[in-house]
């Protein structure tokens, strides 16, 4: 919930507006990290859930590591403190210019989705006289149960190496002349997955993948099973964090490792969602024919997900309560860009608003601030961080 203290100042300020609740962060991290190192697994932080330079650093003050999508991520991460060894390097559509950057930075490891981006980062890391760590990622064809967009790891996703390509992976890795080093599998099935059996499938499928490498002669260093850990949109209060202890001792029981194998996980959501609101102040209230409508200053520009994704984020007014009575009204929670899809929320109950009331948008902490634009040529965005 936000203070008291901080309410009086978000008062003051111009929105639409990024509040981000440091102290929840640092608590969110200290506590998944604490449950990773009980079974001595390792995270990466997911940049792209968020990437602003003020909870980077709090996060790699805190001894992650990161999980990088982009070459600017990459710089990013490790000008915000990230080590670079220890950043692992994903995405299906790597650049020449990003690989030769990854290299020359040293990172743990690039996540390889195809055959043919292994050639090239082979041939580019032999050009420039160094070896290159990949792990290969594996579509494990599970179906995460999540919404379509961000299921990723069924076949008909365009992610991770296919099947039929994966002989040809290693017959290029174990050639006399590469310059690959095989330091992992990769696997990562899609996000905010909150039915947790899920992941025991997950495990299982490892296990199998594990085995098939370990009959060939190969024990990979690294499992890293990615990220995806749903958290709870609808009582952001309630349950601000996700139980990271019933997660990881989740994996400890179904996941196999060999004893010199490490797990490392890419959590993104789960770390940053609940620390994150987005502000924004009522224009106008319209009275419609069978609905009200609650205009806001902050639209789809700012916070993407329910446009996208038919997102559900908690929609609270957090004006002064001895301003607003019991009395509630229905209202459709919308954004002021140009687009039916802008909206935040349908039939949202609230206490009646007027013009100037400030709302809280929940849960925005993952997925919003980064995935803003300037459609529309909205201003730029404001930031205010709870110490
Ligand atoms: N690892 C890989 C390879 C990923 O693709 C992702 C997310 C993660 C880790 C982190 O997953 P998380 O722990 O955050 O679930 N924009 C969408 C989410 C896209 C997720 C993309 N990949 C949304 O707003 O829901």
């Amino acid at each position: 919930m936000i203070s008291t203290t901080i309410l009086e100042q978000l008062h003051q300020v111009e929105t639409p507006l990024y509040y981000y609740n440091l102290p929840l962060l640092r608590a969110t991290i200290s506590t998944a990290k604490k449950a990773a190192d009980q079974w001595g697994y390792h995270i990466h932080y997911a940049v792209k859930a968020n990437n602003n330079p003020r909870i980077l650093q709090e996060i790699s003050a805190l001894g992650l590591g990161a999980d990088c999508v982009s070459g600017l991520e990459i710089e990013r991460a490790i000008a915000q403190g990230f080590q670079a060894d220890s950043i692992v390097f994903a995405g299906v559509g790597k650049t020449e210019e990003e690989i030769r950057l990854a290299l020359n930075r040293g990172i743990l490891a690039f996540n390889v989705e195809s055959l043919e981006e292994l050639q090239i980062i082979n041939e580019i890391a032999k050009m420039m006289n160094v070896q290159a760590s990949v792990a290969l990622r594996i579509n494990p064809n599970i179906d995460a149960n999540t919404h379509h967009y961000i299921t990723t790891g069924l076949d008909e996703n365009k992610f991770g190496i296919m099947m039929h390509e994966l002989e040809d992976c290693l017959a290029l890795i174990c050639a006399g002349e590469s310059a690959l080093i095989l330091v992992g599998l990769h696997f990562h099935i899609g996000s905010q997955i909150t039915d947790w059996s899920v992941f025991k499938r997950l495990c299982l499928k490892v296990n199998e993948w594990n085995t098939w490498f370990i009959e060939r002669g190969i024990v990979v260093p690294i499992l890293n099973v990615g990220g995806g850990v749903g958290i709870n949109y609808q009582n952001p209060d309630g349950e601000p964090m996700v139980n990271f202890s019933d997660f990881f001792a989740l994996f400890h029981r179904f996941l196999e490792p060999k004893r010199e194998q490490q797990v490392h996980f890419e959590l993104g959501r789960s770390l940053v969602a609940n620390c994150g609101s987005l502000i924004s102040r009522v224009l106008y209230i319209k009275k419609g024919i069978t609905k009200n409508f609650a205009i806001l200053d902050a639209g789809m520009t700012e916070l993407l997900r329910p446009a996208l994704y038919q997102a559900y984020h908690k929609i609270q007014c957090i004006a002064p309560a001895e301003t607003k009575g019991d009395a509630k009204e229905i209202y459709d929670v919308v954004g002021p860009i140009c687009e039916s899809s802008d909206c935040f929320g349908k039939k949202v109950s609230l206490p009646v608003l007027v013009r100037g009331d400030l709302i809280a948008i929940r849960s925005a902490g993952a997925y919003g601030e980064v995935m803003s634009s300037r459609y529309n040529l909205r201003k730029p965005l404001q930031f205010y961080f709870e110490e």
